[in-house]
């Protein structure tokens, strides 16, 4: 009846955002979302950062620059610092979540029909930006190192693609939904690979704090001051919404000026500005040293939430069940050896009260249909070890109704 721009004629919705609705079956344990644990968000911290910023009307009830709050600026200036990405207010941009900062980078780098490299299995919200961009996407393989960058190169030798490419996304580390992290002499190839064939590293990183083990390794943009000619070439997104809380919408990007220029212009039109009043309780929280305090506490219950996930995976279905210890963030991607289709699995499991989401949402072609991604965030301890027993159960009678 409705005459749709044609990207919007048939879209595909989120494959993740489909499988709420089965959040509200009673008892339902969920693996599935990308959720951050609610009782760990630091209700006392955000309430105090809160009055302090509702001090300032004028401020955070009003509307604010497109680019971000001053003020909020500079403590995300401050905190990429201390993650050792020195970076000034002026490189920033903030978005409501890092969410809008790939939707602005598309809209100001990507005409329909151009090249972009995507990692794969990836996060699907890329995966349906790019397309409703209409990006011709070319996928990279990723084992349990993160991005194969030998493949890459290897692509971009070949001269196969149609065109250059305009952009490579990657999360290095604690990808969703592999949960790898790229080595350093991955990382050094890949800024080598950008400098050289002139393309944009879009570096997604908004788990990169929550790490549990292993030594932190330096963040894509910080590498590109040791490799010629990179810098330019990385755009870093991260955001509060894992480290934080999401209901902030806080995320923000960092870029070359004439890319954060435009990005402000495509912004006005999308929200004028993010909200002023989040933004100020995250200065405030920030400012405050709260973000300090609190986060080793997410991350050391990230730490037993995952180590009581990958025990029990291994202590119940280890015969079935194929899968990596993560060092941090918050997925285990795992694999089942019989290759049975995860997606049909996942129906028996939704009947046995447990969640996950099937590997086949993180693919745009040679789909991995016996791949599968487990989130340890939300659920609590006890509820991941019933969790893991449901899926046992399921999978008996998954695999018993597949043999008869
Ligand atoms: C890899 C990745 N990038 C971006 C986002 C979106 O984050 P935000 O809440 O900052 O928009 C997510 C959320 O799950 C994510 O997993």
């Amino acid at each position: 009846m409705f005459a749709f721009n044609p990207t919007f004629e048939a879209p595909a919705g989120s494959p993740i955002r489909e499988l709420f609705k089965y959040l509200a079956q009673p008892g339902m344990i969920s693996f599935a979302g990308g959720y951050p644990a609610s009782d760990l968000f630091d209700r006392e911290g955000l309430d105090a950062a809160a009055a302090r910023a509702s001090q300032q009307p004028a401020l955070c009830l009003q509307y604010g620059p497109t680019d971000g709050l001053a003020i909020l600026k500079e403590e995300l200036a401050n905190l990429m610092t201390r993650r050792g990405t020195p970076c000034t207010p002026q490189d920033l941009l903030v978005t409501t979540g890092s969410q809008q900062g790939f939707d602005l980078l598309l809209r100001v780098m990507v005409a329909p029909g151009d090249v972009v490299l995507v990692e794969q299995p990836a996060y699907p919200a890329t995966l349906q930006a790019l397309k409703l961009q209409q990006a011709d996407v070319v996928t990279v393989p990723v084992d349990q190192h993160g991005l194969d960058v030998a493949a890459l190169a290897a692509l971009l030798e070949a001269g196969t693609l149609r065109a250059a490419p305009k952009l490579l996304y990657t999360v290095p580390t604690f990808a969703n939904p592999t949960g790898a992290t790229l080595s350093l002499e991955r990382r050094m190839a890949l800024l080598e690979l950008a400098a050289r064939y002139r393309f944009l590293i879009v570096e997604d990183d908004p788990y990169g704090d929550l790490r549990f083990g292993g030594a932190a390794l330096p963040s894509l943009l910080a590498l590109s001051d040791q490799v010629p000619g990179s810098r330019d070439w990385v755009v870093h997104f991260s955001s509060l919404s894992k480290i934080v809380a999401p209901g902030l919408r806080v995320g923000w990007m960092v870029a070359h000026a004439e890319i954060v220029r435009r990005c402000v212009v495509a912004k006005q039109t999308v929200d004028l500005c993010s909200s002023s009043w989040t933004q100020a309780i995250a200065a405030e929280y920030l400012a405050s040293g709260a973000l300090e305090r609190h986060l080793p506490r997410i991350v050391d219950a990230y730490a037993v939430k995952c180590r009581t996930l990958c025990d029990v995976l291994e202590a119940h279905l280890t015969q079935h069940v194929a899968f990596h210890r993560p060092a941090g963030g918050m997925f285990v991607w795992a694999r089942l050896k019989a290759r049975q289709n995860a997606a049909d699995y996942l129906r028996v499991c939704i009947e046995h009260n447990v969640m996950f989401v099937p590997g086949v949402a993180f693919y745009k072609d040679n789909i991995d249909a016996a791949a599968l991604r487990l989130s340890f965030a939300a659920p609590g301890v006890a509820d991941i070890e019933t969790g893991v027993l449901r899926m046992k159960l399921a999978l008996e009678r998954f695999s018993g109704a597949l043999a008869g």
